[in-house]
């Protein structure tokens, strides 16, 4: 097969057949076809996109580039979510353990943080002495000792996406529709799960800049997953103000217990809530929505998926109890009186890159102690000089950095 023949034919708007992807993914990944015709290949794709054949293809393809898990019938159903991305994102955080106290096990496998989005394996690591570079093996050990386990992906896993997602990161390939379908999916085939859901975020703080692109989306990975064996379902949630009132990796773990031991942070609440709902009724836990609630409710009142969370940070090494570590809070106050109008997601997401929460090259270092903390969200009445956002910042140099970003991202009237 030749690689410049199969690249022309999407070039100029033709197909390509099951055995040509296969033979495509399979020789990049083993390294028999460069970077630079990939770049070309991917971004053929991305321009004229790929029939439902080709990215059923593509995902079944990549899924089986490495090992894919499988999972006695007594562990069963397994569930997972997967959320596109977002600000002050800690809903995984809560989601695993918190539907793993309800019949279901939970085996995550995530992802970092890059660009303004967060990632919950950079969140986690801000407990102390836990481990998110569990062996897959540790990994079903604990999903079966515990009942959910956050890690993230090993060498063994998907090593299709790994090779093809950083090329497409730096060659302005990443929003395809075919593309972020088969990536996502093909790793969540790999976990050997029964149900999914997907959480697709759109908005300012999101890749998905409007709804109509996230709705594609969310068609295209129902669809390509319906065919592939996997109940999933999408859910859409607007991402232009940040989710909950802290956004930072520790500071978003703080938040996460919170939430866990009862506290009512209604937007992370609802999200989470709605996610939850939608897996514990797909994987035929729950019938119907109300039980689905009730179940939550009594996992979340009765203390136990706090245990269960508990559970989870021994079982990778980690002490819960343990004080998580934060920079020295310096106030931000508000500028003028008035009604807080909206908080920028984006801006608020790179305003914690600036103050060394985030990366913007996947090599770039993590500062966890780090974040923004909001004292007011959208909607509520502030006051000239009252302090308004707590910015954990190393220094006073990067106090200045976020105070420039929440200038902008902050609209008071
Ligand atoms: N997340 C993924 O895992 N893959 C993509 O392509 C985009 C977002």
């Amino acid at each position: 097969m030749n690689v410049v023949e199969l690249i022309e034919r999407k070039r100029d708007g033709g197909a390509w057949r099951d055995d040509e992807i296969r033979w495509f993914i399979e020789n990049y990944t083993a390294g028999h076809v460069p970077d630079y015709q990939a770049a070309a290949w991917a971004m053929a794709v991305y321009f004229q996109g790929m029939t439902r054949e080709e990215t059923v293809a593509l995902t079944q393809t990549m899924a089986a580039s490495g090992r894919i898990l499988s999972w006695p019938d007594h562990l069963r159903p397994l569930v997972d979510k997967h959320s596109t991305g977002g600000v002050g994102d800690k809903v995984s955080l809560i989601l695993a353990p918190w539907l793993a106290c309800c019949g279901v096990r939970v085996p995550m496998i995530s992802g970092r943080a890059l660009g303004p989005t967060g990632g919950t394996l950079d969140k986690l690591e801000s407990i102390p002495g836990l481990r998110t570079d569990l062996s897959i093996d540790e990994f079903a050990q604990v999903v079966a000792d515990v009942g959910c386990a956050i890690s993230g992906a090993t060498r063994e896993i998907v090593p299709a996406d790994k090779k093809l997602y950083a090329l497409r990161d730096v060659t302005a390939t990443v929003p395809s529709i075919p593309l972020i379908t088969a990536s996502i999916l093909s790793k969540k085939l790999a976990e050997g799960l029964d149900v999914l859901v997907l959480d697709v975020k759109y908005g300012r703080g999101a890749f998905m800049k409007n709804r109509q692109q996230a709705e594609q989306l969310a068609r295209s990975l129902e669809a390509i997953a319906a065919e592939l064996g996997l109940r999933a379902k999408a859910v859409l949630h607007p991402m232009d103000q940040p989710l909950g009132r802290k956004v930072g990796n520790s500071l978003e773990v703080q938040e996460a217990v919170e939430v866990l031991r009862g506290k009512s942070v209604p937007d992370l609440l609802s999200v989470t809530r709605r996610l939850g709902c939608e897996a514990l009724q797909l994987a035929g836990v729950a019938e119907g929505e109300p039980h689905a609630q009730q179940l939550l409710d009594t996992a979340l009142r009765s203390g136990a998926a706090w245990e269960r969370f508990c559970a989870m940070v021994r079982a990778q090494g980690g002490d819960p109890e343990a004080p998580l570590a934060v920079a020295h809070a310096y106030a931000w106050k508000a500028p003028r009186s008035g009604i807080l109008l909206s908080i920028d997601a984006h801006h608020i997401g790179y305003a914690v890159v600036e103050l060394g929460g985030g990366r913007l090259r996947q090599e770039d270092a993590v500062d966890h102690r780090v974040g923004l903390e909001f004292l007011a969200t959208a909607g509520e009445e502030v006051h000239a000089g009252d302090d308004l956002v707590l910015v954990y910042a190393a220094d006073e140099a990067g106090f200045q950095r976020a105070a420039q970003r929440l200038q902008q991202a902050i609209v008071i009237q």
